[in-house]
């Protein structure tokens, strides 16, 4: 199956699927990077691995309408046969017809244990630190179907890890990237294996 992954930032999650390919943990190939920011670390990971990346960004398609911008997302998997999108601090919301043709082949992961610290504006170091303030003694990772919200689609996975009291939200951060790194490529593999299972509301995984 070919994996496209949409991505914004530092690309650590992007560059630990690439491995996890490269050391045959998963049977897919991740064959494009869609990113909305070409100064992205993510980028930079996609031109050092020989991946096909596509900046998709308004602001490089000022002219055209919504529709148009909306259904550029759409071609660019299309053209590289994608199966299945995963999203890895990816900043923006997605794609209506994107999520109408990827319904339920779409995943994100998110750093804290939804539905607790996500929506908008719950991003990369702002997460731990609001982790940190609530004092909470337990965060994680969700792993989770994308939908047309901010990390509000059904939950696949979730691992906790200890809050302790000499955390910071910079070493929370840490912690959390690698259970990250360790889990994302894990549920990946469940999700080749066909043992992501969809019933009603909850999410079975086998
Ligand atoms: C990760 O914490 C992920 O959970 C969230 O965005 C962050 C991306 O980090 N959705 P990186 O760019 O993969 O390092």
């Amino acid at each position: 199956m070919n994996i496209c992954v949409f991505a914004s930032g530092t690309g650590t999650n992007f560059k630990a699927l690439i491995l996890s390919e490269k050391r045959k943990k998963i049977k897919s190939s991740i064959s494009l990077l869609i990113t909305n920011n070409s100064y992205c670390g993510a980028v930079q990971t996609a031109v050092k691995y020989g991946i096909k990346y596509k900046v998709i960004n308004r602001t490089l398609y000022p002219d055209i309408p919504e529709t148009s911008y909306d259904k550029l997302f759409l071609s660019a998997v299309e053209e590289q046969s994608i199966d299945f999108i995963l999203l890895a601090g990816y900043m923006k919301l997605l794609s209506s017809q994107l999520l109408k043709v990827f319904r339920n082949r779409i995943i994100n992961i998110h750093p804290a244990l939804l539905p607790s610290f996500g929506g908008k504006g719950m991003y990369g170091v702002n997460v731990h630190r609001a982790v940190i303030e609530s004092g909470v003694k337990v965060s994680g990772i969700t792993i989770h179907y994308a939908d047309e919200k901010y990390d509000e689609g059904k939950i696949i996975f979730q691992k906790c890890c200890a809050v302790s009291n000499d955390d910071d939200e910079f070493s929370l951060m840490q912690k959390i990237r690698k259970l990250e790194h360790k889990y994302y490529p894990e549920i990946v593999k469940k999700f080749e294996e066909k043992k992501i299972i969809i019933s009603k509301n909850k999410v079975i995984v086998n």
